[in-house]
């Protein structure tokens, strides 16, 4: 198993220990076990290459993705739900497949050297993240996010507006040349507002 750590010190950073306290809540631990927006980047097309998962938590998905044969490379700041990652993948023997880097996406970079055939990233938004995002992308590979609408603070009022796609994002911040958007949903599920997307990189 393969983990990777930055530099920046991340014991006291205040999205690791909300997050932390929030997996090690009991009703956390248990694993969603499907993704309406992996499986419709699925249904899309994800061409041959490795997986970038930004904001994974304890993905099933990139279980999956591993278990598929893919190499996969997965982010986020909370070590406890790495450590949950890591027992599960290892459980499956999939060790070798998933590469889990504890980090601050905002000051996080991908590898210069690589790209993927998919990035994905479920329920996290952060501008400058989606905006470095994007250029790891693969020409012909997918780019799927999925986060709140500001339609979503009619449920929660007290969410922070920063944490919702304002109109037209994240497609609007894409560039036009390089993107084709294959899909946009919001979606009104009664206790939240989400926005799903699903954009392919030309190729040149
Ligand atoms: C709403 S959860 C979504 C987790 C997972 N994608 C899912 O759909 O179940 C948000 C995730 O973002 C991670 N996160 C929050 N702030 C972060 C940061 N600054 N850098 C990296 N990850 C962060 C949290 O640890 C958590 O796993």
């Amino acid at each position: 198993m393969n983990t990777e750590r930055s530099t920046q010190r991340l014991e006291d950073h205040p999205d690791r220990l909300k997050w932390n306290a929030r997996y090690l809540a009991p009703k956390r631990l248990a694993s969603r076990g499907y993704c309406p927006l992996y499986d419709r980047a699925e249904a899309l097309g994800i061409p041959g290459g490795p997986v970038l998962e930004l904001a994974c938590g304890l993905s099933d998905q990139a279980l999956a993705l591993a278990a598929s044969g893919r190499d996969v490379l997965a982010v986020d700041i909370s070590n406890v739900a790495l450590d949950r990652l890591r027992g599960e993948a290892a459980e499956r023997g999939l060790e070798s497949r998933l590469t889990c880097v504890e980090a601050d996406l905002v000051s996080w970079r991908p590898p210069a050297d690589r790209k993927f055939a998919l990035v994905i990233c479920v329920m996290y938004w952060e501008e400058a993240v989606f905006d470095y995002a994007w250029t790891a992308v693969a020409e012909g590979g997918l780019l799927a996010w999925q986060g709140f609408t500001l339609d979503h603070l009619r449920y929660r009022p007290s969410q922070n507006p920063d944490w919702c796609f304002k109109e037209g994002e994240p497609a609007s911040r894409l560039p036009d040349d390089d993107f084709a958007v294959l899909h946009e949903e919001d979606v009104d599920e009664g206790h939240r507002v989400i926005r799903r997307m699903v954009a392919r990189r030309n190729r040149t």
